[in-house]
C-alpha cells in the first residue's frame, strides 16, 4: 500500500475508459499508447473494514494490479473508536471525507441494503466506480445502481457476491450467446453445506451448528443462511444476470434446513440419493419456479458429489449442462475476487451491462419427485395401507426405506414419482389426519444434468 498522505497528480487518478465528463478530461493523461505501464496507484476506498474489509486491506499490502501498487484512501466504518488492524488507512465514519479523498474505485463491503445503497448511489454519481461483495445491495437494488453507473460512465462490478472462490459471473456476462441459460441449479451457501455434511456423517442439526461456529464458518444468528435467506438473495442475482427477470428474493420458496436429521441422510442415500442445500429456478418466457432449502438430489447429479463448505451450481444451457464448483466465499477469497475486479476495473475493461429486466411472474409448480418422511412414537400403518392413501391424492410411491427405533418410534421415508407440490401437501394433510403422524416433504432435483 502505498502512502497515504500523498495523492498522484490529479489527472491519473481515474483508470477506466473516458466516458464520464470528468473521465474525458483525465484521457490525455493516462497510461501512454506505447504499452508502458505507468506507475500511478490505484486509489482504493474502503466502504466497510470488517471481516472482508480488513482482510482487502491486508491482501493490498502484498499485492500490486498489474505493477500498479493499491493506495487505500480511506475506509468508512461505523464506529471509528474500534481499535483496528488496517495500520496506515484512515478510518472515518463520515462519506463525504471518504469521496474527498478521491478515490478511483470504492470497494464496498458494509453489508445489507441501506445504507449501502445510498453510499453506492453517492459514489457512482461522482463517477467512482463501484466493486461489491454485497449480495443483499444488488439483489435488491442492482438495477437501480446500474442505471445510475452507466448515467455517470462509472463501472459496477459484484463477481464477489455470488460464489466468490468460483469466478463465473463475468464469464457468463460476457458470453450470453454461449451460455444462454434456462435454469439454474446451486449449493451456493457454504454454510449450510458444511452443517448438512456434518449432520451426514451423524452429528445432530445443534452439533453441526456448533462446530461451524467454532470454525468461525456461522454467524451468531445463523437464520440468514439456515433459512435460505443469503441463498435466495444470490438466486435472485443469478436470475437476473441469466434470465434477464427481476426476481425479488422475498418471493422464492423457502425451506430451512434445522429439521433435517442423520436419519434423513441415512435413508436418502439408501433411496439413491442425498439431501443438500440448494437453491433452483428456471423459467421460460417470465415464469419463473424459485426454491431454496434442503432437496434430494440423486447419486448420478454433479451436485450430489461435493461436500463441506464446497459450492456449486449446475447451468441448464443451449448446449448442454454448464458445471461451476469449488470454495464458497470464506473472506481471504472474497478479498481476491474483489481486488481482481479492481484490476479489471483499472484497466479499464468493462463487462456489457445486462439486457433490460421483466419483472418475474410465479410460474406454476413443476412436478418433480418427493422425498417424504413419515413418523410416529407407535408402529406406523402397513407400507401398502400408507401407500394407498398417499396414491388417493395422486402420489405414487416408487421406493421406499424404514427404520424403527425403541426410544423414537417408527420413521419410514418414501421417494415419489414426480407430482406437484400441491398434492404432496394434501397427501400429507391426510397421512397426518388418518393416522396422527408427523409427516414433512423434501423436493427433489431432476437427475437431468448428468454431465
Ligand atoms: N464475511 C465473508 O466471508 C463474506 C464473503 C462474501 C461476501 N460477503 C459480503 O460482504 C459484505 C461485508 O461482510 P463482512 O463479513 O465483512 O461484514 P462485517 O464484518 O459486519 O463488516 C461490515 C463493515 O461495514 C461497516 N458498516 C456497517 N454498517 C455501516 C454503516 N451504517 N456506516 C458505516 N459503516 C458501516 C462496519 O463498521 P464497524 O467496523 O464500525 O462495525 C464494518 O466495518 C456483506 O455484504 C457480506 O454478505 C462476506
Amino acid at each position: 500500500v502505498s502512502s497515504a498522505a500523498t495523492q498522484p497528480p490529479r489527472g491519473t487518478r481515474l483508470p477506466g475508459p473516458p466516458t464520464s465528463r470528468r473521465a474525458a478530461t483525465l484521457r490525455a493523461r493516462e497510461a501512454p499508447g506505447d504499452g508502458r505501464r505507468t506507475a500511478t496507484p490505484v486509489r482504493v476506498a474502503l466502504l466497510g473494514l470488517g471481516t472482508v474489509g480488513s482482510a482487502v486491506a491486508r491482501l493490498a499490502t502484498r499485492v500490486s494490479l498489474d505493477g500498479r501498487d493499491i493506495h487505500l484512501t480511506g475506509a468508512l466504518v461505523r464506529d471509528n473508536a474500534r481499535a483496528r488492524e488496517a495500520a496506515g488507512v484512515p478510518v472515518t465514519t463520515d462519506v463525504d471525507a471518504i469521496v474527498a479523498a478521491r478515490p478511483d474505485i470504492a470497494i464496498e463491503a458494509l453489508g445489507g441494503a441501506e445504507p449501502a445503497r445510498t453510499i453506492v448511489l453517492e459514489c457512482l454519481r461522482r463517477g467512482v466506480h463501484v466493486v461489491t461483495a454485497n449480495k443483499s445491495l444488488i439483489a435488491a437494488h442492482g438495477d437501480e445502481l446500474r442505471a445510475v453507473a452507466r448515467a455517470s460512465g462509472a463501472a459496477l462490478r459484484d463477481e464477489a457476491t455470488v460464489i466468490a472462490g468460483v469466478p463465473f459471473l463475468a464469464t457468463l456476462a460476457r458470453r450470453p450467446l454461449a451460455c444462454e441459460v434456462t435454469s439454474v441449479t446451486g449449493i451456493l451457501n457454504g454454510t449450510t453445506h458444511f452443517l448438512l455434511s456434518a449432520i451426514e456423517r451423524g452429528e445432530t442439526f445443534a452439533g453441526a451448528l456448533a462446530e461451524a461456529r467454532r470454525l468461525g464458518l456461522a454467524e451468531s444468528d445463523p437464520s440468514s443462511d439456515v433459512d435460505g435467506i443469503d441463498a435466495s438473495e444470490k438466486l435472485a442475482i443469478l436470475v437476473r444476470l441469466l434470465g434477464r427477470l427481476r426476481l425479488s428474493p422475498a418471493s422464492v420458496a423457502r425451506r430451512s434446513i434445522a429439521d433435517v436429521t442423520p436419519h434423513d441422510l441415512q435413508h436418502a442415500a439408501i433411496l439413491g440419493g442425498t439431501l443438500k442445500p440448494v437453491a433452483h429456478a428456471a423459467w421460460s418466457g417470465p415464469t419463473v419456479h424459485a426454491f431454496v432449502g434442503p432437496a434430494f438430489v440423486p447419486a448420478s447429479h454433479p451436485l450430489a458429489s461435493i461436500s463441506g463448505v464446497t459450492n456449486g451450481i449446475v447451468l441448464t444451457s443451449a448446449s448442454g449442462p454448464l458445471f461451476y464448483g469449488g470454495p464458497g466465499a470464506g473472506p481471504e477469497i472474497t478479498a481476491r475476487t474483489l481486488l481482481d475486479d479492481v484490476a479489471e476495473v483499472a484497466r479499464g475493461e468493462r463487462l456489457p451491462w445486462p439486457e433490460d429486466g421483466t419483472a418475474a411472474e410465479a410460474a406454476a409448480s413443476p412436478q418433480v419427485s418427493w422425498l417424504l418422511r413419515i413418523s410416529s412414537p407407535a408402529p406406523l400403518p402397513g407400507g401398502s395401507d400408507l401407500a394407498d392413501l398417499l396414491a388417493s391424492h395422486g402420489v405414487f410411491v416408487r421406493r421406499g426405506s424404514e427404520s424403527s427405533d425403541p426410544g423414537a418410534g417408527e420413521s419410514r421415508w418414501l421417494l415419489t414419482w414426480p407430482v406437484v407440490k400441491v398434492r404432496v401437501d394434501a397427501a400429507l394433510d391426510a397421512v397426518r389426519g388418518a393416522t396422527g403422524c408427523a409427516a414433512t416433504a423434501f423436493r427433489s432435483v431432476e437427475d437431468t444434468h448428468a454431465l
